[in-house]
């Protein structure tokens, strides 16, 4: 199971089961989560991993995985301005061809594949393109995929990677997720291993987004809203958040917290109140989501360019204006539709962003304006994106045959080169321990 892939056009009936794989998704995704930090807190070097593990080199040891440099609260999140990793962390170069298996066919062989990953027909527009599970094709593969999170070898050891390696096959890190939900992986070790990524992150090799404006355009174009819809006319309720990581080291906490203090904030899931709609009843999500103004589209990580479903799906896609806490704005402004967010940065505390809150709620003109963006698509739109594992297709019929890259320093282009990637997060002790949770009830 993985992320939702966004740019397979939705139909009328595809609906519930795209809401029922995106609510599998985010329950996987606690899942994984929760299982990293259980395993994180009590993991004990000699037992429980076949793989070993080396002593994280960027903290102080088993007690502390994660980067203890800040303190909660905090409402600012400020990045390097140098969020542009360059080609320092990896080379590029060119051999002579080598010839292919079949010139007008690619094949890719998924290495950790699970029973529900890759999904069935990774990229069924192009049959020229073959994912298989079987590792015995490797040999004959044009490129090896590695899911890089949760059963990944915490350290490289070569026992664990296809034995033979053509010259011409590229291995491909895929990490699913953002850099702390693969903190646990000693990723200066695989330097040199991988010559591509496959990340959300727009530097990558190959892309892997949970949303794409050009498509959020596209969908809209199938029912184009009326331009003079008064969104706030139907609402009944403000500020709704969804949200089922309770962990009280993750920053968005605090900033609820405090905004709790000055406007109502309703909140439903496992560290609120319990949602009145069946669990996979995605109509009844929508249509309660719907009644609301404002929703906490709150990343459960703060890092560069790291915008998941909680933007794309439950927001954008709705009529419902989300309030983004996550990566930077600018991030925001180059990927998502223009004024189409409230982004928390804007404002010097909670209490700042619950009056502006209270402003619009009495100005319907100017909350109207923030789906304005819904009838006025930008020009130059980007190509839109295939679907993301047709990505890695189009990406290894488009590269040169004589091209070679590898990635000789993966983890300071994944986590930067002073971990400024990511905001630290505050670790204490096992995150199950009741002391660490948060719930608003
Ligand atoms: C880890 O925590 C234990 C128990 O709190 C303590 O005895 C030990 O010194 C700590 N180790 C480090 C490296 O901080
Ligand atoms: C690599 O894995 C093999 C098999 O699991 C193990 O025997 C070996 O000790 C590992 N090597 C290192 C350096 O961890
Ligand atoms: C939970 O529901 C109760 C009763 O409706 C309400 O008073 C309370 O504010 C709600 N809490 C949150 C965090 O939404
Ligand atoms: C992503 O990178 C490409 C260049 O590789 C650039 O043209 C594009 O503007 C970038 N997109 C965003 C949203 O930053
Ligand atoms: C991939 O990286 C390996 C290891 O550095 C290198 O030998 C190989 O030529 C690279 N392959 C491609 C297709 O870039």
């Amino acid at each position: 199971m993985e992320p939702r892939d966004v740019y397979n056009k939705p139909s009328l009936f595809k609906t519930v089961g795209v809401f029922l794989s995106l609510l599998v998704y985010m329950y996987l995704l606690c899942t994984v989560y929760e299982y990293t930090l259980a395993n994180q807190a009590t993991r004990n070097p000699s037992v429980g991993t076949n793989f070993g593990r080396s002593k994280n080199h960027h903290n102080g040891g088993e007690n502390t995985t994660l980067i203890q440099r800040s303190s909660l609260p905090r409402y600012y999140i400020s990045f390097s301005s140098d969020n542009n990793p360059s080609s320092k962390f990896y080379s590029v170069w060119n051999e002579e061809t080598v010839q292919r298996n079949s010139p007008d066919k690619r094949k890719i062989v998924v290495w950790n594949s699970t029973p529900k990953w890759p999904p069935k027909n990774p990229c069924p527009g192009m049959p020229q393109c073959v994912f298989t599970k079987d590792r015995e094709q490797v040999k004959e593969a044009d490129a090896v995929l590695f899911r890089g999170i949760h059963g990944f070898p915490l350290v490289y050891n070569k026992t664990n990677f296809p034995k033979v390696r053509p010259r011409h096959q590229y291995w491909i890190y895929m990490p699913y997720e953002c850099p702390h939900l693969t903190r646990d992986i000693d990723l200066a070790s695989y330097g040199g291993v991988f010559n591509w990524t496959f990340t959300y992150r727009n530097d990558s090799d190959i892309l892997a987004t949970w949303g794409h404006i050009t498509q959020t355009y596209q969908e809209l174009s199938e029912t184009p809203p009326d331009p003079n819809k008064d969104y706030a006319k139907q609402k009944t309720e403000l500020v709704l958040w969804y949200v089922s990581n309770c962990y009280k080291h993750l920053s968005r906490f605090s900033y609820v917290t405090e905004l709790k203090k000055h406007i109502k904030v309703d909140i439903l899931g496992a560290c609120g109140n319990e949602s009145h709609c069946p669990k996979k009843d995605r109509q009844c999500f929508i249509e309660h989501l719907h009644q609301y103004k404002f929703y906490l589209a709150f990343e459960n990580f703060i890092c560069v360019e790291y915008i998941t479903e909680k933007f794309w799906d439950n927001s954008l896609r709705n009529e419902i204006v989300p309030i983004v806490l996550g990566a930077p704005r600018d991030d925001y402004e180059r990927f998502a539709p223009p004024k189409s967010f409230i982004h928390v940065d804007d404002f010097n505390s909670p209490k700042e962003l619950a009056n502006y809150l209270k402003y619009l709620d009495q100005n319907d003109d100017e909350y109207n304006q923030y789906f304005a963006w819904k009838t006025q698509p930008p020009n130059n739109l980007p190509e839109t994106l295939d679907g993301r594992y047709c990505e890695v297709c189009k990406k290894l019929f488009k590269t040169s045959p004589t091209e070679r890259k590898v990635y000789n320093d993966l983890d300071k282009w994944w986590r930067g080169e002073n971990y400024e990637f990511c905001e630290p997060l505050i670790y204490d002790g096992s995150y199950k321990h009741p002391r660490n949770a948060i719930h608003f009830n």
